[in-house]
């Protein structure tokens, strides 16, 4: 099975990352790997902390002579502030006097939940897991995971389709999504260069009044056969997989698929996607099969399961909830009413996000892919992948 998981704080050493379960013979990308990593702290409202990191991912294990080898991989990517906390934050008992505590709980985060949850006297340690910086350590596995599953041909992309109230105006296809992976400058990663300058007016407006503001992305997977997930058991359909791994990330409020949120005011004939039959073997490796649909709000999802179409799933993202301009809080040393505290923040991370929710998009598509068709080599599994296409091809 393939599994991850992350640990480090957001002003500690270190970001660890542990995947284990990919087959052995995978191709790794070093260059690839960087480059994910800096797509995510690139966008338009971020703030001074993308400028001190510059994250690389340090592969310690799993890998040997340019692919996987079957067993686990471990990486670590420095936090380049960490010279600036060494003495803040040390594993030892250190200088208590050098503690920079967090003493008034800000509100849409962690602080106050973590620090009743955990007993803490202030929301340091909280706020140093609960911050958005151990998503970099999700998309070095996503990462990995993407570069198995473009050993298959499956591609997975995003895009920012708003930003406050400025909406992508037009459709966008898959080719015009997955060329903003390789923009030399991310401004907020849309499509269209006029929806992206009215999303940018908005982001300006928050910069200027202290404030700040969310959006939306949407992720696409592209190149997913049908009869990926099933309708069979509750935890084992793939919209319900997908809806868990985005709204993990931190600040995703509400995850959508395909039409999802419009499909609920409208009818059903106006929604569900007609199925027609081709007759003809499908030549496109992208075509599955010989049937074939008018649209697809559905995002590719039915019943749990791929329906050969693009995978769409949207994440909603609440504005930023640490403002330049404190809302109020409670101070935890007096109980007195207080500022919330403030420390370096970011005022628009939606195309940041999208990156990271492309990892979890990746991530979970590749393990249900190992899981359905095997294999211990990459050999092994585009042999299996192989057959079952020829299969449904076939139908
Ligand atoms: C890429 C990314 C960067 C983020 N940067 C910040 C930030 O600089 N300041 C902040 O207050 N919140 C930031 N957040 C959001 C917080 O981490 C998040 O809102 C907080 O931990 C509370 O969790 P919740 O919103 O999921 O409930 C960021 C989120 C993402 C996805």
């Amino acid at each position: 099975m393939l599994r991850f998981s992350t640990a480090g704080e957001s002003h500690g050493e270190s970001l660890v990352a542990l995947l284990s379960g990919l087959p052995a013979g995978i191709p790794v990308d070093q260059e690839f790997l960087d480059h994910e990593l800096w797509r995510r702290q690139q966008g338009y409202g971020r703030g001074g902390r993308m400028r001190i990191e510059r994250d690389t991912a340090h592969i310690l294990s799993g890998v040997r002579h340019g692919k996987t080898i079957g067993s686990p991989i471990a990486m670590t990517l420095a936090n380049k502030d960490w010279k600036n906390w060494e003495e803040i934050l040390p594993v030892s008992p250190g200088d208590p006097e050098k503690h920079k505590a967090v003493k008034s709980p800000r509100p849409g985060h962690a602080d106050l939940a973590g620090a009743l949850k955990y007993d803490f006297p202030d929301a340091r340690y909280v706020l140093e897991r609960a911050s958005a910086r151990e998503s970099a350590a999700r998309v070095a596995c996503g990462a990995v995971a993407k570069m198995l599953l473009r050993s298959l041909g499956i591609e997975v992309a995003s895009h920012v389709i708003r930003v406050g109230t400025a909406e992508l105006s037009r459709p966008a296809t898959f080719a015009e999504i997955a060329a903003i992976a390789s923009r030399e400058e991310v401004l907020l990663a849309c499509v269209d260069p006029e929806s992206e300058a009215r999303m940018k007016a908005e982001v300006d407006i928050a910069l200027r009044t202290g404030d700040t503001i969310g959006g939306v992305f949407e992720v696409v997977v592209h190149g997913l056969p049908p009869g990926v997930g099933t309708h069979v058991n509750w935890d084992e359909r793939l919209d319900g997989l997908l809806a868990q791994a985005v709204m993990s990330l931190q600040a995703v409020k509400a995850v959508e698929l395909g039409r999802g949120v419009t499909a609920a005011q409208s009818l059903g004939s106006t929604v569900h996607d007609a199925i027609a039959y081709e007759g003809e073997p499908a030549t496109d490796p992208a075509t599955f099969t010989k049937f074939s649909r008018e649209h697809n709000n559905a995002g590719g999802l039915e019943g749990g399961i791929s329906n050969g179409e693009d995978i769409v799933v949207r994440g909603y993202l609440k504005p930023i909830s640490t403002l330049r301009r404190p809302l109020g809080s409670v101070s935890f040393e007096t109980r007195e009413p207080t500022k919330a505290a403030y420390e370096r923040s970011d005022v628009c991370v939606v195309p940041a996000a999208g990156v990271a929710a492309e990892s979890m998009v990746a991530l979970t598509v590749a393990r249900l892919v190992i899981e359905k068709f095997g294999g211990d080599s990459l050999r092994e599994l585009q042999r299996n992948y192989a057959g079952y296409c020829d299969q449904i091809r076939s139908f």
